[in-house]
């Protein structure tokens, strides 16, 4: 097998610094791709001048055309309009799902075998529309968020036990929204759960700044967060390309896991060359459901919205 062709559709920060984060790994060769005349060039060239200093030989290009990335292994979809600080995830769903819609069908025709890497808000909905529009099967589009938001809660969670953030893992489950999930008793440090470390108020605290954390940030620096996406969305691609079965949350269509169907949320997958190769069903107890299902409805009804959208 030869090197792996990573595409990474949307030259924004986020698209930008998820190409970065895997040239650092030296995952494939990366082609940006966008629709403004000379960005792409410019971001690869600059890439290629910071892999030229590590000494990194990783070949980055940049176009405009789709043919450009013919054959890629991994395409990431990053196109979109961005966020302000006074938006919701959903407010974004028109314009964005006819963006994703229109990139998926040039994926479909250029890299019929990739698998898929949905970034695009709102994230759920978005990874739905690229499963229609590419007509892949599941296990080949999946959508970035889980670690990004499961990342925010650690950094805090962190903080306040004076622990390493390494020492802290858990799931996330439902939305990349403001109805995502965290389940603080499935949150461990060193076999401790969350829940026998913090009094209930400073967790539900912690929850509560880890949901609106992305508006924080967008709020502080003027535009949405970057640098931890791409961070995230390395890891992702790395799981992908080097067959690692790392189980990372990650948005997938579901179709039945957890009494679920038709809906695409987060919850933990093994993620390996072929995508997902398993759906990970948690045991959560009655409240935890309860809030996981509400947070698939608000995808659901998204879901129907850009149903009626895109016909
Ligand atoms: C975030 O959570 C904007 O969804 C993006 O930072």
């Amino acid at each position: 097998m030869g090197v792996p062709l990573i595409g990474v559709v949307g030259c924004g920060r986020v698209g930008v610094s998820a190409a970065l984060q895997i040239a650092l790994k030296g995952l494939g060769d990366i082609v940006l791709l966008d629709i403004v005349q000379g960005l792409p060039q410019g971001e690869a060239l600059d890439l290629s001048h910071m892999a030229s200093i590590l000494g990194l030989d990783v070949e980055i290009t940049g176009s405009n055309d789709y043919r450009d990335m013919a054959g890629a292994d991994l395409v990431v979809i990053t196109a979109g309009v961005v966020r302000r600080a006074d938006m919701t995830r959903m407010d974004l769903l028109q314009k964005n799902s006819a963006i994703v819609s229109d990139v998926s069908e040039k994926v479909k025709e250029y890299a019929p075998s990739s698998r898929v890497i949905v970034v695009t808000n709102p994230l759920d909905v978005m990874t739905y529309v690229a499963l229609k529009k590419t007509g892949f099967e599941r296990e080949r589009v999946v959508g970035f968020s889980g670690l990004l938001d499961f990342g925010r809660f650690r950094y805090l969670v962190a903080r306040e036990l004076g622990v390493s953030r390494s020492s802290i893992v858990g799931p996330i489950i439902g939305e990349h929204g403001d109805s995502m999930v965290l389940l603080p008793r499935l949150t461990h440090v060193l076999g401790k759960p969350l829940t026998s470390l913090l009094p209930k108020e400073k967790i539900a605290e912690l929850v509560e700044k880890t949901r609106k954390a992305g508006a924080e940030v967008i709020s502080l620096k003027g535009w949405s967060a970057s640098h931890a996406p791409g961070a995230g969305v390395s890891l992702m691609a790395e799981a992908i390309l080097r067959d690692t079965n790392a189980v990372i949350p990650s948005s997938i269509y579901l179709r039945g896991e957890y009494g679920v169907d038709g809906v695409c949320s987060v919850v933990p997958v093994v993620l390996g060359s072929s995508g997902v190769k398993r759906v990970i069903v948690l045991d959560l107890d009655d409240s935890e459901r309860r809030e996981f299902l509400r947070s698939v409805e608000v995808v659901r009804q998204a879901q129907q919205a850009v149903d009626k959208l895109l016909h």
